[in-house]
């Protein structure tokens, strides 16, 4: 979350690691209803007694009575002092520890002045939105289908045309105001930064107003403006939504990520308590890792255009260091509407209930999108395939669980790359005999002759082994329809061929005593005979 009020090293420490995570590495835990058991490390003890829960953050030993977070268990089971706790806390989720500052007076001050302007701004732009000046901004959101309880719940405004924040707050130090962003400092003197904007508050994870999001009303470009980074807002930390989401996330036991905001506020009024959106920045490391804390099971809901599938992608990446073998992430893409909102407001809940029911787990994804991306019909392709792949699968911190997911795509790769191969091995290769010369050189004349014919019987051109690089040694009387008829009855032709070999084979297995192949030699006959149909068809087409 963005460094909020009374946040600080610690916090982020808190907010980066799971304590499930860190208490494994010395005590095995254990998974019993919401929270996990084990030995306590603390006492001597033979049934366990000693609780972790992931959600608090909190372990607590109702054998001794011992408690605490990550650090003062690492203080504890490791008998090392705060700041070398706090070290190797760090180390292991791999930021650096910043030089201890504590806290001066003036810090929180500040702090507590910047919440008490951005507050107070959301309360000016909130009754601009019921004034005169704001019914454009009003009528704009109602018609996107906001009740007015949903405009209070959100605290949604109207920042108005003239500077409403540099003009009227002017019982607050310039500075000040600069640094919650709301306020810039121009050559005339201060100027607002949102105007004629449809204000979205964005609250921190302690349900204050740290920053906004605006609008445009009038289909301006950029559809949306955020308050740029201040000390109270960090975009790439902040999830839009999660304030409000936090207790459903916790019930549903999972959480949705949708891309826009107004698609979050959307979904949580319409059955999808547990919705967020990242902040117009794509979803970084940190937005996961706040979703994580309460638990690892993420879908994804995606827009169907190309910037989703891109995004999902993206996402994919990034969430891959996070799954655990108890983990439940999920793509789903939205389809009959271009985002959530659409969809809500087109097939209200139950479609979208179908959508995010629908959506595809992650190993799954990550399968379907590497053979979308690589041409897994050729060896190179298969091979970058492959890489790519890997590349993903090595993300995945926890060894045994990745090594299952390898075993799983290996299988995968055998079963669906190779299929090929394997029915190459289960067919007896019976060879058709070559063409006869005449064909050749027809066949020889057409390859010189016609291109579009190449280029579409390429393939069963080539496997006939015929050197085309000769002269045909005569000029024949085709045309392209002509020829294109030539080759195609041939290829039948070679193909009935190959069917009756085919049932040689199966019936010598028949009469060696093997059950299937008799039902194999009746459907090679039914092949044989609408071949045969084809091919008379196509000798007797406009003669
Ligand atoms: P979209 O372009 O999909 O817009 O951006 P949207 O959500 O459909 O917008 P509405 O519904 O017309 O209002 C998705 C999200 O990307 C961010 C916003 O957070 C938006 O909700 N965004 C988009 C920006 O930050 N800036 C932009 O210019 C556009
Ligand atoms: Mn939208």
């Amino acid at each position: 979350m963005a460094k909020t009020y009374n946040n600080n090293f610690t916090d982020e420490l808190r907010q980066r690691l799971s304590i499930v995570d860190v208490i494994s590495r010395r005590v095995p835990l254990t998974k019993k209803g919401q929270n996990f058991w084990g030995c306590c490390p603390f006492h001597s003890e033979k049934t366990p007694s000693f609780s972790v829960s992931e959600d608090k953050g909190f372990y607590h030993c109702f054998g001794c009575g011992e408690h605490g977070d990550i650090i003062s268990f690492t203080m504890k089971s490791e008998n090392v002092d705060f700041k070398t706790a706090i070290r190797e806390l760090a180390d292991m989720a791999g930021i650096k520890v910043p030089e201890y500052k504590p806290k001066d007076a003036a810090t929180v001050a500040r702090e507590e002045s910047y919440v008490k302007i951005t507050d107070d701004a959301a309360t000016a732009f909130q009754k601009k939105l019921f004034e005169p000046a704001g019914t454009h901004a009003l009528e704009y959101i109602r018609g996107r289908g906001f009740t007015d309880e949903m405009i209070k719940k959100y605290r949604l405004g109207y920042a108005p045309k003239n500077n409403l924040i540099s003009g009227t707050f002017t019982n607050v130090k310039p500075d000040a105001l600069i640094a919650t962003g709301l306020v810039r400092r121009g050559d005339y003197g201060l100027y607002d930064f949102f105007r004629d904007k449809l204000m979205f508050p964005i609250f921190n994870a302690h349900g204050q107003v740290v920053a906004f999001s605006g609008r445009s009303l009038d289909g301006s470009e950029p559809k949306y403006i955020n308050t740029t980074d201040t000390e109270m807002f960090h975009k790439r930390q902040t999830i839009f939504g999660f304030n409000f989401a936090r207790e459903a996330i916790h019930r549903a036991n999972r959480s949705i990520v949708v891309e826009g905001q107004i698609d979050a506020i959307q979904m949580q009024c319409n059955g999808f308590g547990e919705t967020v959106a990242p902040l117009g920045t794509a979803l970084t490391e940190d937005h996961i890792a706040l979703l994580c804390k309460a638990n690892r099971n993420i879908t994804f809901c995606f827009d169907g255009d190309a910037a989703g599938q891109k995004a999902a992608v993206r996402a994919c990446n990034i969430v891959l260091p996070f799954l655990r073998d108890n983990s439940d992430v999920r793509f789903a893409f939205v389809t009959g509407g271009k985002d959530p909102d659409e969809v809500l407001k087109t097939g209200g809940a139950i479609a979208m209930r179908k959508i995010i029911d629908g959506a595809t787990p992650i190993i799954d994804f990550l399968w379907d999108t590497t053979n979308k991306s690589y041409l897994i019909s050729t060896p190179g392709g298969r091979t970058q395939a492959e890489k790519f792949l890997k590349s993903q699968i090595e993300k995945i911190t926890d060894i045994e669980f990745r090594r299952e997911i390898e075993n799983e795509y290996n299988s995968r790769k055998f079963n669906q790359w190779h299929k090929w191969k394997k029915n190459a091995d289960t067919t007896p290769a019976v060879d058709l005999p070559a063409v006869d010369d005449i064909t050749k050189n027809t066949l020889i004349y057409i390859v010189a002759h016609f291109p579009d014919v190449v280029e579409k019987y390429g393939d069963f051109l080539s496997s006939l082994n015929i050197d085309f690089d000769t002269d045909a040694g005569a000029e024949l009387k085709f045309d392209a329809m002509a020829a294109e008829r030539y080759v195609v009855s041939l290829k039948l032709q070679r193909y009935i061929q190959k069917l009756n070999n085919d049932k040689k084979a199966a019936v010598q297995s028949m009469l060696a005593g093997d059950v299937g192949a008799g039902a194999l030699v009746d459907k090679i006959n039914v092949d044989i005979a609408t071949a045969n149909d084809k091919l008379e068809q196509l000798l007797n087409a406009d003669l």
